[in-house]
């Protein structure tokens, strides 16, 4: 049968390992970062050929450029079904955007933003040390939000509530908050609603007008675009303020009494812009687009059913979530578990030193939820911290996680399981040492 899903660069990568046999890679870390698709680094090798000044000049490629610009921003648009009110603004990352947000945003201390202990650091920082009063929401272990805590607390604080800022899929437990309700809630306040979906990006269909989304950001780095591009789609009249990052491309003019301004647009994507990355992410999008959304989900649903009924075999094995919940629910494919007695970032030295498996080990971004997990006390938090603060960053509970991306087959999740149940039964093969400044075990 024909493959209808779209083809990844780097899924047919082998490596010679230390004991001298010859692996495929294995590309198990797709939270973290996906290669591009082989559809978008064409399309990006075709424009670099004609590749110009974009809004810095005239001239036949800068003509290319601005054309070939102009589109794909309209591709990235549809994409996400942004409203004819919002626009997008590009920064270079998830985090940047949320950045950038929060400070368009020009809270004064007595606004209030709600948001949840599920969420990835960067969507917790910018509100937490912002100019803001953050509130968090309740969660429960199974990385679920409590909704019945959000309205109490959308009401409770109704008077100042200016925003509720969400994930739409965790890094760490693949939950899918309802994002159609949760715009209810921060409407019926007069609140807006931004949702964070560096992880939902890759695995959903965004739809911007019909879930009501107000603002919303993700990187084009885990959408198969590794381009160095971050999309922050926003109301426009937010954009309709001074600068928070003024410089080039912010002003028409400027004299000794004041500034005209650029466009609301343009005047907050100060500098050149990353016209490649826009480039990239606007292939991406279509590729997503053409393959159909059903077939992504129907192809990653598979494999999720697959991979826990598999993980839950090997013996010793935690896993954080449990199997029924990701068979139960609609939730993307990303699993976080531990081996009996292995370090959790041993246990991913051994998975790529031996097997060649990519993951990630550590609290990813996503400390609090994972304290919870290891039932960790003030006190042993406190000896915690004191080690970390002296340098030994694998003082650290942890984690390993494994996650889908839309390249992965049954056989990658059968070489994990196995390696897994490998590792489980006979430990590592090689010799490690703990490398505690760079939260490490290396392999020698
Ligand atoms: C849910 C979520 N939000 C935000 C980010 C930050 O993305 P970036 O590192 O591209 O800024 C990540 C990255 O893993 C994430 O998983």
């Amino acid at each position: 049968m024909k493959n209808i899903l779209p083809e990844v660069i780097g899924t047919n990568n082998s490596i010679k390992l230390k004991n001298g046999s010859v692996k495929k890679i294995i590309m198990l870390n797709n939270a973290a970062t996906t290669p591009p698709f082989k559809e978008t680094l064409k399309e990006v090798n075709e424009f670099l050929q004609t590749y110009g000044a974009l809004h810095r000049g005239a001239g036949p490629h800068a003509n290319i450029t601005y054309k070939k610009a102009t589109e794909a921003i309209k591709t990235i648009k549809t994409f996400l079904n942004l409203r004819e009110d919002q626009e997008l603004i590009f920064t270079s990352n998830t985090s940047n955007a949320i950045n950038l947000l929060s400070r368009l945003l020009k809270f004064s201390k007595n606004d209030v933003v709600l948001t949840s202990f599920i969420e990835h650091t960067s969507n917790n920082l910018p509100w937490k040390f912002g100019s803001c009063k953050t509130i968090y929401i309740n969660s429960f272990d199974d990385g679920s939000i409590d909704y019945k805590d959000l309205e109490n607390k959308a009401k409770k604080y109704s008077k100042n509530l200016k925003l509720i800022t969400i994930t739409g899929a965790s890094n760490l437990t693949g939950y899918i908050p309802n994002i159609k309700k949760i715009s209810k809630i921060a409407h019926k306040h007069n609140a807006l609603l931004f949702v964070d979906a560096a992880q939902l990006a890759p695995h959903r269909k965004i739809d911007m007008k019909n879930d009501n989304i107000d603002t919303l950001a993700f990187s084009s780095h885990k959408l198969y675009a590794p381009f160095g591009l971050g999309v922050l789609a926003l109301p426009k009249k937010i954009l309709e303020t001074s600068p928070v990052d003024p410089g080039g491309g912010s002003i028409d003019m400027i004299n000794e009494t004041g500034v005209i301004w650029s466009p609301s647009e343009l005047r907050h994507q100060t500098g050149t812009w990353n016209v490649t990355g826009i480039i990239a992410t606007s292939a991406s999008c279509k590729t997503i687009m053409n393959t159909g959304w059903n077939n992504i989900i129907n192809h990653e649903r598979k494999l999720i059913d697959y991979a826990v009924e598999k993980l839950r075999t090997v013996p010793g094995i935690t896993l954080y979530v449990k199997p029924e919940t990701y068979l139960e629910e609609d939730r993307i494919g990303t699993f976080t578990f531990n081996l009996k007695d292995c370090h959790h970032a041993l246990l991913s030295s051994i998975l790529e030193n031996e097997y060649g498996i990519e993951t990630r080990a550590g609290t990813i971004c996503n400390h609090r939820l994972v304290r919870r997990w290891f039932n960790i006390n003030d006190k042993e938090q406190n000896k915690i911290e004191e080690q970390i603060k002296k340098g030994n960053r694998l003082a650290s509970y942890g984690i390993v996680r494994a996650s889908i991306g839309i390249h992965n087959t049954e056989k990658d999740i059968d070489i994990l399981v196995e390696a897994l149940k490998e590792i489980s039964k006979n430990g590592p093969k090689l010799k490690y040492k703990p490398l505690p400044e760079e939260e490490t075990y290396v392999c020698y």
